[in-house]
């Protein structure tokens, strides 16, 4: 429960506000932040400590792109394809990494490491095409410096990149 876990981390942000219920947007990150997205639970959990009708916490959800409602991987990749970005090549630029990760748009790769969306502008349209990690851009993407980010983003995982796992291979044969 995050009113437990997080009771002085809660009691700090409702004093920035001045009612519980504008509180309502850090309180719905600080849950995604405990369970990884916003579960029907966590909603309820927010809805609870904030005295609101979960209805409220479910409408917001929906609305903005940085709240998840289904479980997503560790690194969200969130490609803006709105008009300015798709005049760029935005459209081609999802179909390629899309192919480069084996799923579909709105879908999780099976180690878990990598969703794939589509979002609406995301104010860099002169430096598309471009995409958000985890609040992170990423402007001015090819496929070369696409191939880069998921091999850095492995690093930072732990987990091994096609060229270290390659490498590895030659070295132990
Ligand atoms: S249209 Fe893509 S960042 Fe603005």
């Amino acid at each position: 429960m995050i009113a437990e876990k997080y009771a002085k981390e809660i009691e700090g942000i409702l004093a920035r506000f001045p009612t519980k219920k504008s509180a309502v947007l850090p309180l719905m990150h600080l849950a995604q932040h405990e369970y990884g997205y916003l579960s029907d639970e966590a909603k309820r959990e927010v809805a609870e400590v904030l005295d609101l009708d979960p209805t409220h916490i479910l409408s917001l959800a929906g609305f903005y792109s940085l709240y998840y409602e289904e479980p997503v991987g560790k690194y969200v990749l969130e490609i803006c394809n709105d008009l300015a970005c798709a005049l760029r090549g935005a459209d081609e630029f999802v179909e390629m990494a899309s192919k480069k990760l084996e799923i579909p748009v709105d879908a999780t790769t099976p180690d878990g490491l990598f969703t794939l969306k589509t979002v609406m502008c995301l104010g860099a349209c002169d430096r598309a095409p471009m995409l958000q990690c985890n609040l992170r851009f990423e402007e001015n993407l090819d496929e070369d410096k696409f191939d880069q980010l998921l091999a850095r983003l492995r690093t930072e995982a732990g987990e091994p990149s096609v060229v270290e796992k390659i490498t590895s291979y030659a070295i132990r044969e």
